[in-house]
């Protein structure tokens, strides 16, 4: 499916994201056909670039990080891609945009899809918004949509307040926020798996399922963003978006159907009963964490405290564990166990799903290799692939049992291209469709769930801080988080 004529004003158009995310995306679709016949990429900056300048510093981009290599047909794309000296707070931006949209109109001999992407700074949402709608280019709520980048508040109260003001000046329907972790392939897929398939659902709850890990670790640590890291860290940065996100996709109950509403308010649903933390709480079941320096692959890498924009005495988490538990009939009593680090020893995302032991032993003492209960392993990234961990019989004269995968892995199945979580996205604004958005009554109660540990994290310092090298698996009381219930972190080898 394609969209009708659309005009895609980027702000921040001469960002990072824009050359390397939003561009290769669209570029993406381009070469494969869902762009519309008719559409304009307008990037809005203050540097003054013309057209052609603009689009020759794209294409250095577009060759390097776009998956399709090498550009081809960049002349006929490019050609729809326009760049308008502007300045977001002067109101003359408004006026302009305007103007463009209707001679876009004009031309098309339609009213065109108007898309409003917002990879900017939090601090210009307001503004931004309030002058699109002043200048009437949201006034028609089916064909004006405003796409916001994250971070969606710094807080509850501040995601809050941007909802309120939001919802002053658009419907909800044109409201997309992006988290891109709801465009990835493999994140996708999991409600696929989970309600395409007849034999999981009897077995995807409390009577079976021990404990949930979701892992989602990067070796990269903070590089030239530690002014915004600073203010984040690695709860406001992953987890209240992205791995709460994740979460709710393994734990909400199946939607009526496929359609935006119906899958988020499942989603809600899990994000309200998962159970308030307590002082004690964050205490007892909240683990914080800050990088030191030290080696990876062979070289030398700073402490996050001598990272450029960090403050010295630093006090952000770039790692935090958390256990978790969702007051429901489908997860009373098991844990969910999640975690995310930078300069951690690998990059993986991956869910695990353990569950509970056989019941009863009938094979000896000793006739095993490394008994390992089964598990589901939802692998996320960088290995694409769900391996259900079995025991089988070790071919042999003697009886001896080992722990064995059975894989699906995308590598082996498909020999398609997998997309860029942006091109998903990027398509689902051009097409209407919020499925993979988050509404704001989500992002308010992620937000509201991590308030104590957020607040108990920044009342009371850390006075261990830094407490885990790079290239490790994180601070120890990581790992004692699980022992203490007898399980472990799984990675993949
Ligand atoms: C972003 C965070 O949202 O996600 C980054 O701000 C993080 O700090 C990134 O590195 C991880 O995304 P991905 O797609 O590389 O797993």
């Amino acid at each position: 499916t394609q969209s009708g004529p659309t005009i895609f004003f980027i702000f921040g158009g001469t960002g990072d994201l824009t050359s390397r995310k939003l561009i290769p995306a669209l570029y993406n679709l381009f070469l494969e056909g869902w762009m519309p016949e008719n559409f304009q990429i307008v990037a809005m900056g203050r540097t003054q670039f013309t057209d052609e300048k603009f689009r020759g510093e794209l294409l250095t981009d577009v060759n390097k990080f776009s998956r399709s290599g090498e550009a081809k047909q960049w002349d006929s794309f490019s050609q729809h891609i326009h760049f308008h000296v502007s300045d977001v707070q002067d109101p003359k931006t408004y006026k302009e945009m305007y103007e463009r949209v209707q001679s876009f109109a004009q031309v098309a001999g339609t009213e065109p899809n108007v898309i409003f992407y917002l990879a900017v700074a939090p601090r210009f949402f307001a503004t931004i918004a309030e002058n699109l709608a002043a200048y009437k280019l949201t006034a028609n709520p089916t064909k004006s949509r405003i796409v916001f980048e994250k971070p969606f508040g710094h807080d509850l109260e501040s995601a809050k307040e941007l909802n309120k003001l939001l919802s002053g000046i658009f419907t909800e329907k044109q409201i997309y926020r992006i988290d891109h972790y709801l465009g990835k392939e493999t994140v996708q897929n999991i409600l696929a798996f989970r309600f395409a398939n007849s034999i999981l659902e009897p077995i995807w709850n409390r009577n079976y399922i021990e404990h949930v890990q979701i892992s989602v670790t990067e070796q990269l640590g903070v590089g030239d963003r530690g002014g915004y890291y600073d203010d984040s860290g690695a709860l406001r940065d992953m987890v209240q978006n992205h791995i709460l996100q994740l979460l709710c996709l393994v734990a909400m109950e199946a939607p009526v159907n496929f359609g935006a509403d119906d899958v988020r308010n499942r989603k809600v649903d899990v994000l309200n009963s998962m159970r308030k933390f307590s002082p004690e709480d964050v205490q007892k079941n909240a683990v914080r964490g800050q990088y030191s320096k030290g080696w990876m692959q062979g070289q030398e890498v700073p402490g996050y405290r001598e990272e450029k924009g960090v403050k010295k005495e630093s006090n952000t988490e770039t790692f935090a564990a958390i256990k978790f538990f969702i007051d429901n009939w489908r997860w009373h009593g098991v844990p969910f166990y999640l975690r995310t680090g930078k300069r951690m020893h690998q990059s993986s995302s991956v869910i695990t799903i353990q569950f509970k032991d056989v019941p009863h032993q009938i094979f000896p003492t000793g006739s095993s290799e490394g008994w390992q209960q089964n598990k589901l392993i939802i692998s996320i990234q960088p290995e694409m692939s769900i391996r259900l961990k079995m025991q089988a019989k070790r071919p042999g004269l003697d009886m001896i049992l080992n722990p064995v995968d059975m894989i699906f892995d995308y590598k082996g199945t498909y020999t398609t291209e997998t997309p860029e979580a942006y091109e998903t996205l990027l398509l689902d604004t051009m097409l209407g469709d919020q499925t993979h958005f988050m509404r704001g009554d989500q992002v308010e109660a992620a937000w509201e769930l991590l308030m104590p540990i957020i607040n108990a994290w920044a009342t009371k310092k850390s006075t261990s801080f830094p407490n885990y090298s790079a290239d490790s698996w994180g601070p120890e009381s990581a790992d004692a988080l699980l022992a203490r219930d007898g399980f472990h972190w799984f990675t993949l080898p």
